[in-house]
């Protein structure tokens, strides 16, 4: 066994796959839980506990719809008894006022809000749910009135891409302090709906010099963080700052995951907190050994200058595109399978956007 890691800063708790959206963008694994798989009450709270002991600091209450819990406000409450700061991430459907009264009583820190589109039509198309866009509206009104800070984020596809200006000044009349527009990463159901999703080269071209323009408009106003779309990128993103480093992903069944896609690599043995303490399998789970540190790197990665900026990129995208979680990202122009990135961005942005498939559960759950 290695020596202890520092521990980690951050714990997103995807405390249920369950959500009243479909957006055929998410990130969560095509295979999602079941909803009689989900851990206990009781399981988060001592999760919760154990992550506060280890020194963790930011509490991520995910999903799905976390909102889709009706123990939400219960586990909030215990989450800042032990000391930690909660983020909501939601979609905003879901969330009723009693329950977000329960959770400003529970002491929650911040709302990071979900947009899907400019306007009902468009976000309410593409979320799969009729009724969402305005629910949205009304949810950031109540976060803002009571004066926690809201985050708002929106992902950047084929079918919103020509909006994704508007949608930064959507967020901003919606009340955030900070917006972030993330163009899609190609994970899980994203990754399934590529073809379907992906902007051709000069779309992303003009919706990244457009969003950045906003960003100097709001400069010193409002904070826009802007995810740049990785199929189009020279370098990779330092993926969860790196592999075992400073994040873990608790999935609703109790895997913890170094991210939420990890699952995608084969070989790899994830445990699970149901039997062990957080602490014990952040510092020797095989799945978090496996990419720590630079040992398992292989050129050019090893002696790049950038393997301490970057860690090599994603281990998921090396093993989605090439099928070697342990190859440099492709992403990474000084990899010898850059070239396949392009084609595929090129050849994926063609086609109907109409035709993805809608994220939902292989049968409706239980
Ligand atoms: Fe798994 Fe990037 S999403 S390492």
């Amino acid at each position: 066994m290695s020596e202890t890691p520092p521990p980690p800063e951050g714990l997103l708790a995807e405390l249920t796959h369950r959500c009243p959206l479909a957006c055929p963008y998410c990130s969560n694994p095509v295979a999602l839980d079941a909803p009689r798989a989900e851990l206990s009450t009781q399981d988060w709270k001592r999760i919760f506990s154990e992550a506060a002991e280890m020194g963790v600091l930011h509490l991520h209450l995910s999903g799905g719809e976390p909102c889709s819990r009706r123990d939400l406000a219960e586990l909030t409450a215990h989450a800042v008894e032990v000391g930690l700061y909660t983020n909501l991430i939601t979609s905003g459907v879901g969330l009723t006022r009693d329950l977000f009264d329960r959770l400003v009583a529970a002491g929650l820190d911040h709302v990071q809000l979900s947009i899907q589109g400019v306007d009902s039509a468009q976000a309410d198309w593409i979320g799969g749910y009729k009724g969402g866009y305005a629910k949205k509206r009304e949810v950031a009104a109540w976060v803002t009135d009571e004066g926690l800070p809201l985050t708002v984020n929106a992902v950047i596809h084929r079918g919103n891409v020509e909006d994704a200006p508007r949608m930064v000044d959507l967020a901003v009349e919606l009340g955030a302090r900070r917006v972030e527009i993330a163009h899609t990463q190609y994970y899980g159901w994203a990754f399934k709906n590529r073809a379907h999703l992906m902007p051709t080269r000069e779309q992303t071209d003009r919706a990244f010099a457009a969003v950045e323009a906003r960003r100097e408009h709001y400069r010193g106003r409002v904070v826009i963080d802007h995810v740049a779309p990785d199929y189009h990128a020279r370098f990779p993103k330092a993926c969860m700052s790196g592999w075992g480093r400073q994040t873990l992903n608790v999935s609703p069944s109790g895997k913890v995951l170094p991210c939420h896609s990890a699952e995608i690599i084969p070989g790899l043995e994830f445990w699970s907190a149901r039997d062990r303490s957080l602490a014990e399998i952040w510092a020797h789970s095989p799945a978090f050994e496996a990419f720590r540190g630079f040992e398992w790197m292989q050129e050019p990665c090893r002696s790049c200058e950038r393997k301490t900026v970057d860690f090599g990129g994603c281990r998921c995208q090396a093993m989605a595109l090439l099928g070697d979680a342990s190859a440099c990202d492709p992403i990474c122009t000084k990899s010898p399978h850059h070239a396949l990135v392009g084609e595929i961005a090129a050849r994926d942005s063609e086609g109907p956007v109409e035709d993805f498939a809608p994220r939902r559960f292989a049968r409706e759950p239980a």
